[in-house]
């Protein structure tokens, strides 16, 4: 538009249409016009509006001269008038009314300038028609810049806004009613918060006041908007700060883009993201979980077997070592009695037979007679204590599985030890594993019994396996176990320590500790199933706590927590 507008102002020819009815007015201007030496007018004339606005319309012209009082038409009117016929073509009233009031409602209505005849030079006439080209011509320009502008501004996806400094729209664009619903009228003069989701509005608050403030010029951000339907719209938002002339702040402007479909399909990806984990870990669990059953079956059939034998030897001991029990009493006291018969006969009879002294001396009978009271009362321990094995192997066995009852766990662990008394003993390459105890004053408690001591049992074994591996690198340790138990009355638990002095465990491996099939131990040795049906039958069937505390070098401690009561 620029060039087209130096074009009109360097060129020499223009083209001009009169509208007047006195034809000596039409001479004069004609006249005036070809007295400029620089410029080449061509007058066309018409006496009446309806011709001119007929002309206009076939025919291009640079300006257009007017006389405001025609035949068919007078005044302001007459310039309403070509205006309403869309026609642009810059208009110089040419008036014999020398009226300033006129003058300035002509301009107003629209003409360029306002000149009087009589008034008029050939100069001022020309120059006159001149401005009034040029300033159709930039304000063309303009009208065209401001269309080009207005057409983005309504035509783009994205809202436009300006606020004062308070944070009240002053501008959107119609983007803003297509993504909000909200009318642009009822919300210019609304605060910009109103809009916000609640939630975000502080946060929304805090980046405004960054900007107002000018602790930043600039400010990009995601944030969620209301819409008129209830809705909402995730938009992300670019603001800046506006300045008036002279610098001051005046508000803020930027853009709103709407990212919701973005933002909803982040969320289902993250969603479906989040389903497939969480398949993942279910998978983990079942996986992990039949694992588990697989180790009880297993292991519950280990014990089950072991079980019966324990209580089928046991029972089948308890029967023989019963006579033997029974009788040593009675045989004791035979003993006695035919010692006393025989120590009379050496009284009575100070002097038997060759033969009989031959026997007594063959027997030494001194001996005899003061050994066997020892023979027996050793032969009465030794049934004591089978009898007392038979007790242990009974009480470990513990067939009653189903059953809970109320039971002396030091009894428990008593029985345990006596079973892995071929253990702990001192063996050809080792000194025995000395084991000390350290036994509160255990209330009874309800359990299942025979599972406890298949834990017992699990936890000490480990104690011993590690304790054989350390002797083996170390060939003056001392083996140690220590158990500890003790009764928490505010708590209603027992707690029942058992701590070797062997390698410890290191972290890489205590995390596995209570996984079914976890093993250090070479192919034949360890299941790796002991650790996890302790803790199966501890913490689910007992509804205890079992921990492991483990310092390398110095030795581990499980410690299983139960309640008193089984609820
Ligand atoms: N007191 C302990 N000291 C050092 N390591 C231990 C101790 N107790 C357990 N562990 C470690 O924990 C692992 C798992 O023990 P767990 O009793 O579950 O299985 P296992 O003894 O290897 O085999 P299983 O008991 O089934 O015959 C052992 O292989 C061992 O590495
Ligand atoms: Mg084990």
């Amino acid at each position: 538009m620029k060039s087209g507008f130096k074009q009109v102002l360097n060129s020499l020819f223009l083209n001009i249409l009169v509208i007047e009815d006195n034809s000596a007015e039409v001479e004069l201007i004609e006249e005036l016009l070809s007295e400029s030496p620089t410029i080449r007018v061509n007058v066309n004339h018409v006496e009446r509006l309806s011709k001119a606005i007929e002309l206009l319309a076939q025919k291009k012209f640079d300006a257009i001269l007017l006389d405001l009082s025609l035949p068919d038409s007078q005044g302001l009117d007459t310039i309403a008038r070509i205006k309403e016929y869309g026609i642009i073509t810059p208009i110089v009233v040419l008036t014999a009314r020398n009226d300033q009031e006129l003058a300035l409602q002509s301009i107003q209505a629209g003409a360029q300038d306002y000149l009087v005849k009589g008034n008029v030079s050939s100069e001022l006439l020309i120059r006159s028609l001149r401005y009034a080209v040029e300033r159709q011509l930039s304000l063309e320009a303009l009208r065209l810049s401001e269309e080009k502008y207005r057409s983005v501004v309504n035509n783009i996806k994205e809202v436009i806004f300006q606020t004062d400094t308070k944070g009240n729209w002053i501008f959107l664009n119609p983007a803003w009613t297509e993504i909000t619903g909200f009318s642009v009228g009822v919300s210019l003069g609304n605060h910009f918060l109103d809009y916000i989701y609640p939630e975000d509005r502080p946060r929304n608050l805090v980046v405004f006041r960054t900007l107002i403030e000018r602790k930043k010029d600039d400010c990009r951000y995601q944030t969620r908007y209301l819409t008129n339907s209830g809705g909402l719209r995730w938009m992300e938002v670019q603001s800046r700060l506006t300045f008036t002339s002279d610098g001051a702040i005046s508000g803020t402007t930027g853009t709103l883009n709407d990212i919701t479909e973005q933002k909803l399909a982040q969320e289902a990806l993250y969603q479906s993201e989040a389903r497939e984990r969480e398949k993942a870990q279910q998978l983990e669990i079942a996986l992990r979980e039949l694992q588990r059953t697989e180790s009880k079956l297993i292991q519950n059939e280990k014990m089950v077997s072991l079980g019966q034998l324990v209580a089928g030897v046991a029972h089948e001991i308890n029967n023989p070592v019963g006579f033997i029990y029974s009788n040593i009493n009675p045989a004791n006291e035979y003993a006695l009695d035919l010692l006393d018969l025989i120590t009379l006969y050496q009284q009575q009879y100070p002097h038997p037979s060759a033969e009989i002294q031959e026997i007594i001396k063959a027997i030494d009978l001194d001996f005899v007679k003061e050994d066997f009271p020892r023979l027996l009362a050793s032969m009465r321990e030794g049934a004591n204590r089978i009898q007392e094995i038979v007790l242990s192997l009974q009480n470990f066995s513990h067939l009653d599985k189903a059953e809970m009852k109320e039971a002396d766990l030091h009894k428990g662990l008593d029985s345990t030890l006596l079973i892995l008394q071929h253990r702990l003993k001192q063996q050809s390459n080792r000194p025995a594993i000395q084991v000390i105890k350290n036994y509160g004053q255990l209330p009874p408690v309800e359990c299942y019994p025979g599972q406890l001591n298949q834990v017992f049992m699990n936890i000490l074994s480990n104690a011993i396996d590690a304790l054989e591996t350390m002797i083996q690198e170390e060939v003056s340790f001392s083996p140690q176990i220590r158990i500890r138990t003790q009764v928490n009355h505010c708590e209603k638990t027992v707690a029942i320590a058992i701590a070797d002095n062997g390698p410890g465990i290191p972290p890489h491996i205590k995390k596995h500790l209570f996984d079914p099939f976890f093993t250090t131990k070479p192919v034949g040795r360890g299941s790796g199933l002991g650790l996890s049906i302790s803790y199966s039958i501890i913490v689910e069937k007992h509804q205890g706590e079992l921990e492991c505390r483990s310092q390398i070098g110095k030795g581990t401690e499980f410690v299983i927590k139960l309640p008193i009561l089984l609820g």
